[in-house]
């Protein structure tokens, strides 16, 4: 059975940050307000010249030399983001060819704060059916461009960023023991499309808009269905909570983060968080995180890894990955 392993991660940071205690000058919050109801200490912002496919660019090219591969190895590009450079062409396009990759195809996935665990899951079929052998999936975002500033309640949650992983096709036996990625699921409630939203569009109103949430009905959709699709998971691979070495979720909120590890009964050394210095980066945040794990050597060859994500759509899903 052909399966996906990742063979290299990859991560880029805007240089600027920006401190909670920097944004209360601007905003009625505070640093104690943030980081309570949050986790979030700081978060990187994009420089005025800085477009979503150049953070898109330096966290792929890192990917490559993780995986020891050439731009031109690759079959497939998909990127996942919110904050495209242009409402078209995709941004998959533009990083194909700042890549110089000329063989192939790119494209964008819009599922917001779910996008990368969208992104890997199109790009695990595209490899498991074949039409593929390698893949660069990417999540890069310059979210703050998204934000009213002027809004305490949604401006001070996001950041901008990206994160890439190279994908490579491997024979499996077709069980759990299997390295690679051994399942994916998605999720998504349109019914609940106002609750998480930017409001504006190019087919609507012809502006970008800024991002709206109701934070309290968005944080208690969150919990629960990511509690069931972290179950759906372990089921489908036949799997107990005490198996998975670590949890990479998406980083919106270190308490909703807490209560996943809690239902997965994991110690907070199991959990990559990397929230209070990188915010909310949208579908940048899991593979952010997977790069940082790998790095620092947290992620090691054979261990599980449960990835998770919920947002705007609203979308859900998570991933299973022996790395
Ligand atoms: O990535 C996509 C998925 N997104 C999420 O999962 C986000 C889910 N939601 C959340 O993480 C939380 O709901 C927030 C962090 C957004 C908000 O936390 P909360 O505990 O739900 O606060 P709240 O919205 O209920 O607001 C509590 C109070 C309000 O004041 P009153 O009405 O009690 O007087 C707000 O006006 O906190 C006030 N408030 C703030 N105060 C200081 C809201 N934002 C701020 C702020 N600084 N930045």
């Amino acid at each position: 059975m052909r399966r996906s392993v990742i063979l290299g991660c990859g991560s880029y940071l805007p240089k600027t940050i920006l401190t909670n205690d920097e944004l209360a000058k601007r905003v009625d919050t505070t640093d104690e307000w943030i980081s309570k109801r949050t986790g979030i200490k700081s978060r990187h912002i994009a420089a005025a010249d800085e477009k979503t496919s150049d953070l898109a660019l330096a966290a792929s090219r890192e990917a490559l030399a993780e995986a020891g591969l050439d731009a031109t190895d690759i079959d497939v590009i998909v990127v996942a983001t919110t904050t495209p450079d242009n409402t078209f062409p995709a941004t998959a396009a533009k990083v194909q060819a700042l890549l110089g990759m000329t063989k192939g195809f790119a494209f964008d996935v819009q599922a917001v704060c779910s996008g990368f665990v969208y992104a890997l899951a199109i790009a695990d079929n595209f490899i498991r059916l074949g039409q593929a052998n390698k893949a660069l999936v990417i999540g890069a975002e310059t979210f703050s461009r998204l934000l009213d500033w002027n809004d305490r309640g949604t401006c001070v949650l996001f950041g901008d960023g990206a994160g890439a992983v190279v994908l490579g096709a491997i024979e499996g036996k077709g069980d759990n023991t299997d390295r690679g990625i051994l399942s994916t699921h998605l999720h998504s409630d349109g019914r609940h499309y106002d609750l998480l939203a930017a409001d504006g569009g190019p087919g609507s109103t012809g502006t970008t808009g800024h991002v709206r949430m109701e934070g309290q009905e968005v944080f208690r959709h969150a919990v629960q269905n990511l509690a069931d699709v972290v179950d759906e998971a372990l089921a489908a691979n036949n799997l107990k909570p005490e198996q998975i070495d670590w949890l990479v979720p998406h980083q919106a909120n270190q308490r909703i983060i807490e209560g996943t590890a809690k239902k997965l009964h994991m110690s907070p050394d199991r959990v990559v968080v990397t929230i209070a210095d990188h915010a909310n980066t949208s579908a940048a945040s899991i593979p952010l995180a997977l790069a940082a794990a790998s790095k620092d050597g947290r992620l090691k060859q054979g261990q599980l890894v449960l990835l998770d994500a919920m947002g705007g759509g609203f979308t859900w899903g998570a991933a299973m990955v022996r790395w």
